[in-house]
């Protein structure tokens, strides 16, 4: 067995101490290591979308990197969008569109949604779609995300 590494992640605003083998994915850590099981994994290879996370202000698949590579930057999961007993309007806005059946690749679709509308208010519908085709659900059709967002 690899030997295991200390490593300090920074999840929805609360540091997480953790003994790692390095080569253990972000997706992995988050949720086995810390807890955060909002965050799914589906395809495990960067297909999918299921893991997005918000890392720094960008959109990342979360199988596709290593855990140690996210120490000291700020990572944000689905755990983090609702304040309290208030979910996040896009949270809102998904129930309000039945954007969501089985809810398998909801916590991905979300991450990439608000990353999207926060890093550019302005942005357009065409852009939205573009930014949402790149995540994958079974059940929906996808029209009711994209009415969401
Ligand atoms: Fe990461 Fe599918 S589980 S992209
Ligand atoms: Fe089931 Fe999208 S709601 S995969």
């Amino acid at each position: 067995m690899t030997e295991r590494v200390e490593i300090t992640l920074t999840i929805n605003g609360r540091d997480y101490i953790v003994r790692v083998e390095p080569r253990k994915t972000l997706a992995d850590v988050i949720r086995d290591d810390c807890g955060q099981t909002g965050t799914h994994i589906g395809c495990e290879h960067g297909v999918c979308g299921a893991c997005t996370v918000i890392l720094d202000n960008e959109a990342v698949r979360s199988c596709l990197m290593f855990a140690i590579q996210a120490q000291g930057k700020r990572i944000r999961t689905v755990e983090g969008l609702a304040d309290g007993d208030q979910l996040h309007p896009l949270q809102a806005s998904f129930i309000a569109h039945h954007g969501l059946q089985c809810g398998f690749c909801t916590p991905g679709f979300l991450m990439l949604a608000v990353n999207a509308l926060e890093t550019n208010p302005e942005i357009t519908d065409d852009e939205i779609l573009e930014v949402l085709s790149s995540n994958l659900c079974r059940c929906t059709g996808y029209q009711n995300i994209i009415k969401a967002v």
